[in-house]
Formats: C-alpha cells, structure tokens, sequence
C-alpha cells in the first residue's frame, strides 16, 4: 500500500483538478461559506473557494499584522494565502506549502489574477517545512492534523520555523472515530505503521 502521505496528496490533487465531483471530504464555495468565508471574498476568488476543504475560516479571524511574514501550512486552492497576503500589505510576504502541485497550481493562478505578488508557492511536506528557521510570524494550518498520523512532527517544524513570539493559528476536526460513510475510507487509508487509535487521536 503507497504510502499514507501519498494517498491524501492524491485525494486532494483530485479535489483541485475536479472539485465538483463527489470526495470523501467536503469542497467548495458553498462549504466555506458554512465556515464563515463572506460571500463577497469567495466571488472575488472563485477557483479558491470552488477548491476549499478546510476546517474554518483561519485567515479571517487570525489576527495578522501589516508587514507580517506569514506561513499558511497546507494551503490548498489557497483561499486562507490569498486573505493573508491582503491583510500583510506588500510590506509582508506569505510563504504557501502543500504537497498537491495540483493545488498550488489553483492558488497560484488566483495569486497572479488578483496581482497579489507577496505569496511565495511552494511544494513541500508538512513534516519538513519548506523554510528558514525563526523566520515567521504568523503559521496558519486549516485541518491538515487529521490527515497526518505523525503530528508531533509537524508541532516541531512549526516551532522551528516561528520567530520567538510568533502565533499559529489554526482550525482541526477533533473526533473519536471516523463518521459513518467515512469509516471504510479511514481505514483503507490506514496502514501498517498506523492505527485509528493515532489518526483520531
Ligand atoms: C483539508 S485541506 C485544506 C486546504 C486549505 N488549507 C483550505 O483551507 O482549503 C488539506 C491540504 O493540505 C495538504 N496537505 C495535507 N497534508 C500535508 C502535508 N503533510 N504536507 C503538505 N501538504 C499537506 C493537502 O494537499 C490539502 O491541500
């Protein structure tokens, strides 16, 4: 069985490239409105928000200075990149990762329509964040816990990386066991080296 991490790079890489297919997760405009996303911003951004499968809206209510260097962990279409790059100013940058090149592709083609030129995409794993040490001020991380069973991992990068004083801002599903229509799917995802007692733990 591939690994875990392969897996939920899949899963999401097709949420990017077919949002208006059914996932086993939810996606999309009308999701984030749930979350509390205005109307307004998911017209004026709307692959984002077609793509959006997080747990709340983190950018809006983080509380992100002008001139702020920003992390958004797992950014996916990149509604929550795009949200804090207008609250930093061009005085500030924000730094967007994930592991879906499907996804980054969505938000980067939002980033450069909007003209926000202060978000630097890039690839890459959660377990090892692409950045500098002691280098952020503000870490966002909108429900990427649950869909990695090596957590701690991802705490000490996040540690690694924030400036002392630096804030983390984020939103997660806590649950005991998976939903119902959810259960096969978490455990054809599990694998050897993990269990259900650690994905909800
Ligand atoms: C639940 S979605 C949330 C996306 C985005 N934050 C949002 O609010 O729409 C999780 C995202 O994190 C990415 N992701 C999950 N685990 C990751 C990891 N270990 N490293 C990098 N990206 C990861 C997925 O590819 C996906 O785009």
């Amino acid at each position: 069985m591939a690994d875990i991490r392969d897996q939920v790079c899949a899963a999401y890489s097709v949420a990017a490239k077919a949002p208006e297919q059914q996932h086993p997760f939810p996606v999309g405009r009308r999701f984030a409105e749930s979350v509390g996303y205005s109307p307004e911003l998911l017209d004026e951004w709307p692959g984002p928000a077609s793509r959006f499968c997080g747990t709340s809206c983190v950018a809006a209510f983080a509380d992100i200075p002008a001139g702020a260097r920003v992390l958004d962990l797992g950014c996916g279409g990149g509604l929550d990149s795009l949200l804090a790059a207008r609250r930093t100013g061009p005085g500030g940058t924000v730094t967007a990762v994930d592991f879906s090149a499907a996804m980054l592709e969505v938000a980067r083609a939002a980033a450069e329509e909007a003209d926000l030129g202060n978000i630097d995409f890039r690839r890459g794993d959660a377990e090892t964040i692409p950045a500098e040490n002691s280098s952020v001020d503000v870490a966002l991380v909108n429900g990427i816990f649950n869909l990695n069973p090596r957590r701690e991992a991802i705490f000490q990068e996040l540690a690694r990386v924030l400036k002392p004083g630096g804030k983390v801002f984020g939103a997660e599903i806590i649950r005991r066991e998976a939903p119902g229509p959810l259960r096969g799917v978490v455990r054809a995802l599990v694998t050897s080296s993990s269990n259900t007692d650690n994905w909800f733990a």
